[in-house]
């Protein structure tokens, strides 16, 4: 059997990309530009709708650009530390001297980096003098949630765009993580910034692809291409899984083992995250038939026409259910999404 050329994994740059073009330009372009119109972007999807993957290939493109620097920090510790000794570390081959003049010894990444005493100024000094040189940074950040490591590095941000400073930060998250952190008095910037929420990949760049790799024909591979949904997850799945079994379109117990993936390893995760109400929605909506009338589903609950709304959008936002092709009709955007909620 040749190797799968689909992947498995999560977060990892897959080997068969469809390329999100639009998203990705926008972003390299506003930050590559000679006057950036924005030193943020945040990406926004349901899980699995490919955010790290985004965030990752395009933080490659800019890194291979002269005069940039890409940083990557884990929102889960002391930002400024961390965001320090990497630039430091990136740094340290361009500048020698700069180690010096801002005196810090032995840098590395390990979790005994040095702790700085006044790690702001530091920072400033470092950026006054990466500015003066022409170097951007570029920070990328996964997964971003309401913390106060990440509040504390966002408001050093602001610090930056006050100051000038040539930094640019490109984030991703959850729509519930992200709206709790901007929800702080002190991030209310955060509103402001530019957000690009991951719908679904090209349905006729996912057909194409699967006309190529498994030799079917435009109908064929529209077929499959159906059954993803343009889910980037469910793209890699099902291809995987055809591949696997050398035939060339899904028979029933690859189907099976499709959605067995797409519920244990994705949905599953979704469901934990919703709360009691967008629950009870979201039941409501998989027991219609798909563009349902959102009376009738609410009806059905049955739930206030303000609170419905409410949960309504919010599932929305957190990329779960499209607004529907028709005025007041809604669907869930992952394949077999309906099928997962009522086997619960
Ligand atoms: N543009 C793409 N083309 C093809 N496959 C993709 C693309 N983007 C992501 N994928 C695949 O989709 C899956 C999920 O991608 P990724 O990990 O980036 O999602 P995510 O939105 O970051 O999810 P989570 O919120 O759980 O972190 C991976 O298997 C990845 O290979
Ligand atoms: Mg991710």
């Amino acid at each position: 059997m040749k190797n799968n050329p689909f992947s498995l994994d999560f977060g990892a740059e897959p080997n068969l990309m469809i390329p999100r073009i639009t998203e990705q330009n926008r972003i390299v372009d506003s930050f590559t530009s000679e006057n950036p119109s924005t030193h943020m972007y945040i990406l926004i999807g349901a899980r699995g709708s490919g955010k790290t993957v985004l965030m990752t290939s395009i933080s490659h493109v800019i890194r291979e650009q002269e005069g940039w620097i890409h940083v990557d920090l884990n929102p889960e510790g002391d930002l400024l530390n961390e965001l320090m000794v990497k630039i430091m570390k990136k740094t340290g081959k361009l500048f020698p001297r700069l180690k010096l003049e801002v005196s810090v010894k032995g840098v590395t990444v390990s979790t005994t980096a040095e702790k700085y005493s006044d790690i702001q100024a530091d920072l400033d000094d470092l950026l006054e003098k990466l500015k003066k040189k022409n170097i951007r940074v570029l920070i990328t950040m996964d997964e971003v949630h309401n913390s106060k490591d990440v509040r504390t590095f966002t408001g050093f941000f602001q610090h930056c765009l006050r100051e000038k400073y040539p930094v640019f930060v490109l984030m991703t998250g959850l729509y519930k993580n992200l709206r709790s952190l901007q929800n702080n008095r002190s991030q209310t910037f955060l509103k402001r910034a530019p957000r690009i929420d991951l719908g679904p990949l090209s349905g006729i760049r996912v057909t194409k692809k699967y006309e190529e790799i498994f030799g079917l024909d435009p109908k064929q591979a529209s077929e499959m291409s159906l059954l993803t949904k343009g889910y980037s997850y469910g793209f890699q799945i099902l291809g995987y899984l055809v591949y696997d079994s050398g035939k060339k379109q899904p028979d029933n117990r690859i189907l099976d083992e499709y959605k067995l993936n797409l519920f244990e390893n994705s949905y599953e995760k979704i469901w934990e995250e919703l709360s009691a109400g967008e629950r009870d929605v979201v039941r409501a909506i998989a027991t219609h038939e798909p563009e349902s009338d959102v009376k009738l589903i609410r009806e059905s609950i049955p739930m206030d026409s303000n609170m419905f709304s409410t949960y309504k959008d919010t599932l929305h936002k957190c990329g779960l259910i499209s607004k529907g092709t028709a005025y007041g009709r809604v669907e869930f955007c992952l394949p077999f999404f309906a099928e997962y909620v009522l086997s619960k």
